[in-house]
């Protein structure tokens, strides 16, 4: 029986890692450009880490991680995102002694068990940015300016930037206690997991994707409208920062984010081409989070970019990035001689770092050409048993169509310095 992919998932094959290469490099320079280091972290973590650091009350955790049990018994999860595993990290590698702020970025896999359509895949790629250590509005500007970057790096003018605050620990109690009076009355006419939220996290209950839900809460307290002097002074200066690097933005008091670390500071990127949640990337500050894992009290922040997505948002605006690389040489030959003789040079340049192609199928001279044309090869060279005894050789510039006669013995030379 043929076994398929999991539903989900994707290959990425050959052709497309064009694409993937080119943005995986624009990405990781203009993460560079900026002092981040890359961090690579497991794949699955100890359960703990996502029920702890994402939350318990998230649809990440109550509805959507690949969990198991190892065959000692302990309970890991795939990661459902990179955060926690990058806070993990931060905190057992002893980086809160490093000078701080500490600048990672990462470009992974995720897991999420959620129902697949348009953007929303199984398997999908994250590429991600955290700052540690910084507590002022500049950390939050600067992941911003990042991503600004990064996105004209791209060619993509104009990506809708929505902001907004949730407040902290301080201001968020009163503000809780509020949203459950709004929320009173109405909570018996909505649904089993917004009744759970009532109960564990009101604040989610402003971000149910329940049609009947977000009509209930189209009247709701918005957080943004009560927060503490601290957090009111913090999103002022995040929204200045922003004016004043001429990045626009819209502030929707209804971002509340699905992941339980937030406090002040969450913004996300959105655009009608990606599918019915439109958010390409999404971020925020994090600052209890560090202390809640078992590290010190250091602030965070930091986004997240669908990869997939972003891909699909190129893809709508006509952008296509990288080009396949074209065989600087190709040896087309006949008789074993001449077929030895083209496979150890093949060999010396590619170890000399030239793209060097000839055939592996015992084809014809034509089939040979032919398969040069099609790979788009920037000069051939024909050889057969004869050239080899006369130490001879053709080089043809496939672009031009023109013949150069050569010494066999030179085209190591000619190719490797560029004076064909
Ligand atoms: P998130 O909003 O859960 O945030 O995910 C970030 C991005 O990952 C989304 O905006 C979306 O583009 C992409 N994404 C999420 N789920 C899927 C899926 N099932 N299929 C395809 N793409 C998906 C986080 O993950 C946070 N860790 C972001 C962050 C970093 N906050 C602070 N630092």
């Amino acid at each position: 029986m043929k076994i398929s992919l999991p539903k989900g998932t994707k290959d990425i094959l050959p052709g497309e890692m064009i694409k993937w290469n080119y943005i995986e490099n624009a990405f990781s320079n203009v993460c560079k450009n900026a002092g981040y280091g890359e961090i690579r972290f497991p794949v699955f973590e100890y359960t703990d880490l996502f029920n702890r650091g994402v939350g318990d009350s998230t649809d990440i955790v109550q509805k959507e991680m690949y969990t198991f049990e190892d065959k000692s018994g302990r309970s890991l999860t795939l990661r459902p995102e990179g955060t926690a595993g990058v806070v993990r990290s931060y905190i057992e590698k002893g980086m809160s002694s490093l000078p701080q702020p500490v600048k990672l970025f990462y470009m992974i896999t995720a897991y999420r068990y959620e129902n697949v359509q348009k953007g929303r895949y199984r398997e999908f790629n994250q590429f991600g940015a955290e700052i540690f250590g910084a507590k002022s509005p500049y950390a939050d500007i600067e992941v911003i300016s990042i991503l600004s970057n990064f996105y004209s790096a791209l060619g993509i003018r104009n990506l809708a930037l929505e902001i907004n605050s949730i407040g902290c620990r301080v201001c968020r109690p009163a503000y809780n206690i509020k949203l459950k009076e709004y929320y009173k009355d109405k909570i018996k006419g909505m649904c089993a997991d917004c009744k759970k939220r009532y109960e564990t996290n009101p604040l989610r209950l402003l971000d149910c994707k329940n049609e009947n839900c977000i009509a209930i809460s189209a009247d709701a307290p918005f957080i943004t409208d009560n927060l503490c002097g601290e957090c009111a002074t913090h999103f002022s200066g995040f929204k200045n920062g922003l004016d004043k690097m001429n990045i626009d933005y819209t502030v929707n008091k209804g971002i509340v984010r699905g992941l339980d670390y937030y406090t002040k500071t969450v913004f996300e990127f959105v655009s009608e081409n990606v599918g019915t949640q439109g958010t390409i990337c999404g971020g925020g500050r994090y600052d209890g989070l560090v202390e809640s894992l078992g590290g010190k009290d250091v602030p965070g922040i930091g986004f997240s970019m669908g990869v997939e997505r972003l891909l699909m948002e190129l893809e709508s605006r006509g952008i296509i990035l990288g080009k396949p690389e074209r065989p600087e040489i190709y040896f087309v030959t006949v008789g074993e001689k001449a077929y030895a003789y083209a496979r150890n040079l093949s060999c010396a340049l590619r170890k000399a770092g030239i793209f060097t192609e000839m055939d592996l199928l015992g084809r014809s001279v034509k089939a040979q050409m032919k398969d040069a044309n099609r790979k788009n090869t920037i000069y051939t060279v024909v050889m057969g048993d004869d050239e080899i005894s006369q130490n001879k050789a053709v080089i043809k510039i496939m672009d031009t169509g023109e013949k150069k006669d050569v010494s066999l013995d030179s085209i190591f030379k000619r190719i490797t310095e560029k004076k064909v």
